[in-house]
């Protein structure tokens, strides 16, 4: 029998037909993948446009099977990984699922951990603080767990395009049992209103219902390089709308090292359409932590012009310049006339 909600999103993406491009719906890893005939391992998953239900959920965490590498002090990781754990139970828990994730700690948590505390890792003006985020590329869902158990003032979009992750984030999102309004529960109401606090699901071909000037944070973690490159344009360029200035698209991934979808240069792009990068550590990659972190924020007009040297300044340090020169001579000149 087909999930219920899988019968759902097949009605509306048919119904959303005038927004669907297959390049901005096209997941170019996994589609270069079936070109050449490549399949996963049994307890991953094998057909990314089918959702099943719950038992999909611990086919996709297992993906995170490795024991990643973390390079940040334990006493600002565990609290982080003990609070992933325990939703991640309480989840499972709740979906009748039994809990097998020995390395649970070294890999879902820490990945978990990085991404909340890579982010709010050093001291930004109040103005630059995280509360409503986008996670692009949502896999399971992962980022709302301690994203939405940290933030209390924010709202969290999770965006996806393919039907398996899509349904698993609607599950795991539900089971998180925070308030959630899906787009495909109800096309025709759904609205984000950073007001109305909780989780809001968003497929990719709906970007348009992202709010102007609305976000602190777009996160794309090992996304970006899964994707042909014209998504990735009309994506960033709609994350700059959706941005507070000042905002940040935060990035992990393996950046030009690993790219088996697109030619595009990422940190190009985004430097020549209004972002500038702020954070991006000197790191061994893989050795040090998983991918390459980076932090890039949309150009605040205020932080630009308080840069800017003013032509009153620029006359004031040419005076100084020519008073130096001259020993002082300008100075007492200036004194002479004003008296
Ligand atoms: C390797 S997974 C990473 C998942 C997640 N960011 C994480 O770190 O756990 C890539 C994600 O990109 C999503 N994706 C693929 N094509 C997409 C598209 N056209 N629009 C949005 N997301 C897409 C996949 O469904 C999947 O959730």
């Amino acid at each position: 029998m087909t999930n219920p909600f899988s019968k759902r999103f097949a009605e509306i993406f048919e119904k959303d037909s005038r927004f669907i491009k297959s390049w901005l719906v096209a997941w170019d890893y996994q589609l270069g993948r079936n070109k050449r005939k490549l399949k996963y391992s049994e307890e991953l998953p094998s057909d990314f446009y089918a959702f099943n239900g719950a038992g999909d959920l611990p086919k996709w965490m297992r993906w995170f099977m490795e024991k990643y590498t973390d390079y940040l002090p334990e006493e600002l990781t565990k609290p982080l990984v003990d609070l992933s754990l325990e939703n991640d139970k309480q989840i499972f828990q709740k979906l009748g699922l039994e809990f097998d994730f020995p390395n649970y700690r070294q890999n879902i948590g820490i990945n978990n951990a990085h991404d909340y505390l890579l982010p709010t890792l050093y001291p930004v003006p109040e103005r630059n603080r995280i509360r409503n985020v986008i996670d692009f590329g949502a896999g399971y869902g992962r980022q709302a767990n301690l994203w939405t158990s940290k933030v209390k003032d924010g709202i969290f979009v999770g965006m996806d395009a393919i039907p398996n992750s899509y349904g698993l984030q609607n599950l795991y999102y539900k089971a998180l049992g925070k308030p959630l309004y899906d787009y495909i529960d109800d096309p025709a109401s759904f609205r984000i209103d950073p007001s109305k606090k909780g989780i809001y699901h968003l497929p990719t071909w709906r970007y348009d219902l992202l709010p102007d000037n609305t976000f602190d944070m777009v996160m794309c973690v090992q996304v970006l390089p899964e994707l042909n490159s014209k998504l990735i344009s009309t994506m960033m360029t709609q994350f700059h709308r959706a941005l507070k200035p000042g905002g940040m698209v935060y990035i992990r991934d393996h950046a030009s090292v690993w790219k088996p979808a697109g030619k595009m240069d990422v940190g190009a792009f985004l430097a020549d359409n209004g972002f500038v990068l702020e954070f991006q550590p000197h790191l061994v990659l893989d050795g040090d932590i998983h991918g390459i972190p980076r932090i890039w924020r949309k150009i605040d007009p205020a932080v630009k012009a308080s840069q800017v040297q003013t032509l009153e300044l620029k006359k004031k340090q040419l005076v100084e310049d020519i008073d130096t020169l001259t020993g002082g001579r300008i100075k007492s000149v200036f004194k002479k006339l004003k008296k």
